[in-house]
C-alpha cells in the first residue's frame, strides 16, 4: 500500500497499493503503517478524554511575528551545568514559552514535509517546551550555536542511519544557521527532493556537518529502495557502503537507527539467509528485530573505532554517538488525519517507554557499554544520545497531517496520510541537539 513512504526520505513520489502481481504470493500486502499504528489504539481514548492545555497557552504566542525567537537562539535561559555531565535520559517537558521557537525552517531549506509552520499547522504550543532533567542539580542549557561549532572546530560531524538521523542532521544545520554563522550547502543528491546524502559547510569553524542515509547502517536492497516491494534483504555481514567507506573522515559519529529493523525483512549472512522478521509465508525462521539490529549497531560500532583495522588513524580523536529511538505516536489509524493531532506532550503518567522502543533502547545501551570496553584506552569515545524518553512524551512535535502544505483547505479528508514518526522542525528533535551539545562537551 506504500502508505508510509513519505515517512523517508528516498520515497516522496506517490504511490499505488501494491498490487503487482509479479510480487512473490506468498508475501501478503499488508497495509503499510499497520505495525506503526499497532499498540497505539488504546491511547486514541485517552486522547479524547485528556484535553491538552496548550489550547489556552498558545494564544498568548500567536501572530506570526513572534513565531521564531532568533534573538534567543544562544542565549541560554537556564544556568550551564558546570562541566560535569549530566544523566538527560530521564525527566520531564516544562513549560517555556518561546523555547523552541529558535529558527525558520524554511530559511535553513528543510524537508518541505517536516516545515510544519509553513504548511499551516495553526497550533504552536509546541514550540514552548523545554526538557528538565531529573537528576538533581542538572539543567539542559539551550542551544548554543558558538559553543556548539567551538565543539567541533576543524571537524566532520556525520549522521548515520535512517530518517531520524537525517531529522537530526537538519534541526543542527538550522540551529547552527539561525545564528550569525551562516552555512553552505555543498553536496546534495541530484533531486532536490530527495535528502539521503548531504553535507553542510561552515567555513566560519572549518566545520563540515553530513548526513548518510542507511536505514538499516548495512547494506540493504528491496524495500529500502522501492516501497512497492514487500520486504528488505539486509546482509548483516556487510555494513552499507557509503557512510562505511567514509568512516575515517567522521570525527563524530552520530548513529541513529532502528525504526526499519520493525518491519518486513529477511536477514543474510553473506548468501545464507539468517531468518525474517514479519514475513511468515516465507518458511523462514522469524527472528525478531533485537538479534539483527544489536548484530548491526555492534558492527557499525567496530567500524567506527579507531585502531579497529579500519585504517586512517590519522584525524585524532573520534566521538561515536549512539542515538537511542525516538517511537513513533500513531494514536488512531494511520491515516486518520487526526492520529497525532494533539497539542502537548504526556502527562508523566499518561505514556511510558515499553515494548519495541524499549527493546531497542536497551540494545543500544548495552551496545555502547561493551563498546566502551573494546575502546578502552584507545582514541574512540562512545556515547549514548538516550532521547527514547523525551521523544516518547511528545506526541504533539510531529508534523502529522501538516506533512502536507494546508492540508485542511479543502475541507476536512476523511484519510489522508500522517507523518507521527519525525519532528517537526522547529521541534522536539532540536532538544536532541542541546544533548549532543553536552555530551560533545562534557565529560
Ligand atoms: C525571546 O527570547 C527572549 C530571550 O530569551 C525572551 O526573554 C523572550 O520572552 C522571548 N520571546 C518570545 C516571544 O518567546
Ligand atoms: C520564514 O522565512 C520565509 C523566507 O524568508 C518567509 O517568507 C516567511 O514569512 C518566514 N516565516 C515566518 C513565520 O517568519
Ligand atoms: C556468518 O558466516 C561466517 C562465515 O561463513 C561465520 O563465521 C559467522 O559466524 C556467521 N555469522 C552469523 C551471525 O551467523
Ligand atoms: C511454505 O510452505 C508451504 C507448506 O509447506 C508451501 O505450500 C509454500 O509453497 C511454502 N512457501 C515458500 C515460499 O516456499
Amino acid at each position: 500500500m506504500g502508505a508510509c513512504q513519505a515517512l523517508h526520505p528516498h520515497s516522496q513520489k506517490p504511490s499505488s497499493p501494491s498490487t503487482n502481481s509479479s510480487n512473490p504470493g506468498y508475501f501478503l500486502s499488508k497495509p503499510v503503517c499497520a505495525w506503526l499504528a499497532c499498540g497505539f489504539l488504546s491511547l486514541a481514548l485517552l486522547h479524547l478524554l485528556c484535553c491538552s492545555p496548550a489550547g489556552t497557552q498558545q494564544a498568548v504566542f500567536s501572530p506570526l511575528l513572534q513565531l521564531f525567537n532568533t534573538s534567543s537562539a544562544s542565549v541560554s535561559s537556564v544556568p550551564e551545568g558546570g562541566g560535569q555531565s549530566c544523566d538527560y535520559s530521564e525527566g520531564q517537558w516544562v513549560w517555556a514559552p518561546g523555547h523552541a521557537r529558535r529558527y525558520n525552517a524554511t530559511e535553513c531549506n528543510v524537508k518541505d514535509s517536516e516545515n510544519c509552520v509553513r504548511n499551516g499547522r495553526p497550533d504552536t504550543g509546541y514550540l514552548d517546551w523545554r526538557w528538565q532533567p531529573a537528576a538533581a542539580g542538572c539543567e539542559l542549557p539551550a542551544f548554543d550555536a558558538a559553543a556548539f561549532l567551538a565543539a567541533v572546530r576543524g571537524k566532520h560531524v556525520a549522521f548515520v542511519g535512517d530518517s531520524m538521523a537525517r531529522n537530526q542532521a537538519e534541526s543542527l544545520v538550522c540551529l547552527l544557521g539561525a545564528s550569525a554563522f551562516p552555512s553552505l550547502l555543498v553536496y546534495r543528491d541530484a533531486d532536490p527532493g530527495v535528502f539521503q546524502f548531504r553535507r553542510w559547510a561552515f567555513p566560519s569553524h572549518g566545520v563540515t556537518v553530513s548526513v548518510y542515509w542507511a536505514p538499516f547502517l548495512a547494506r540493504a536492497t528491496g524495500r529500502v529502495d522501492d516501497y512497492h516491494l514487500p520486504y528488505s534483504s539486509v546482509y548483516l555481514d556487510t555494513l552499507a557502503e557509503r557512510w562505511s567507506a567514509e568512516a575515517d573522515t567522521m570525527d563524530v559519529a552520530v548513529v541513529s537507527a532502528g525504526h526499519w529493523f520493525l518491519k518486513w525483512a529477511m536477514f543474510y549472512n553473506g548468501s545464507e539467509v539468517l531468518g525474517v522478521h514479519m514475513l511468515p509465508e516465507s518458511n523462514h525462521t522469524e527472528i525478531g528485530f533485537v538479534s539483527p539490529f544489536r548484530e548491526v549497531i555492534r558492527r557499525s560500532v567496530d567500524r567506527l573505532l579507531i585502531g579497529s583495522g579500519g585504517g586512517g588513524d590519522a584525524r585524532g580523536d573520534r566521538t561515536v554517538v549512539l542515538a537511542t529511538i525516538s517511537p513513533s505516536h500513531f494514536e488512531k489509524a494511520w491515516d486518520d488525519p487526526t492520529t497525532c493531532a494533539r497539542k502537548g506532550p504526556y502527562k508523566d503518567e499518561e505514556k511510558e517507554v515499553d515494548g519495541e522502543a524499549a527493546e531497542l533502547r536497551r540494545v543500544v545501551k548495552e551496545e555502547a557499554s561493551a563498546a566502551a570496553a573494546r575502546s578502552d584506552g584507545g582514541a574512540t569515545t562512545i556515547k549514548v544520545l538516550d532521547v527514547t524518553k523525551l521523544a516518547t512524551m511528545r506526541p504533539d512535535g510531529h508534523p502529522g497531517a501538516y506533512m502536507h502544505r494546508d492540508p485542511f483547505a479543502p475541507g476536512k479528508p476523511e484519510k489522508m496520510l500522517n507523518d507521527c514518526l519525525h519532528s517537526c522542525l522547529p521541534g522536539p528533535v532540536d532538544t536532541f541537539n542541546e544533548i549532543l551539545l553536552q555530551l560533545l562537551t562534557k565529560r
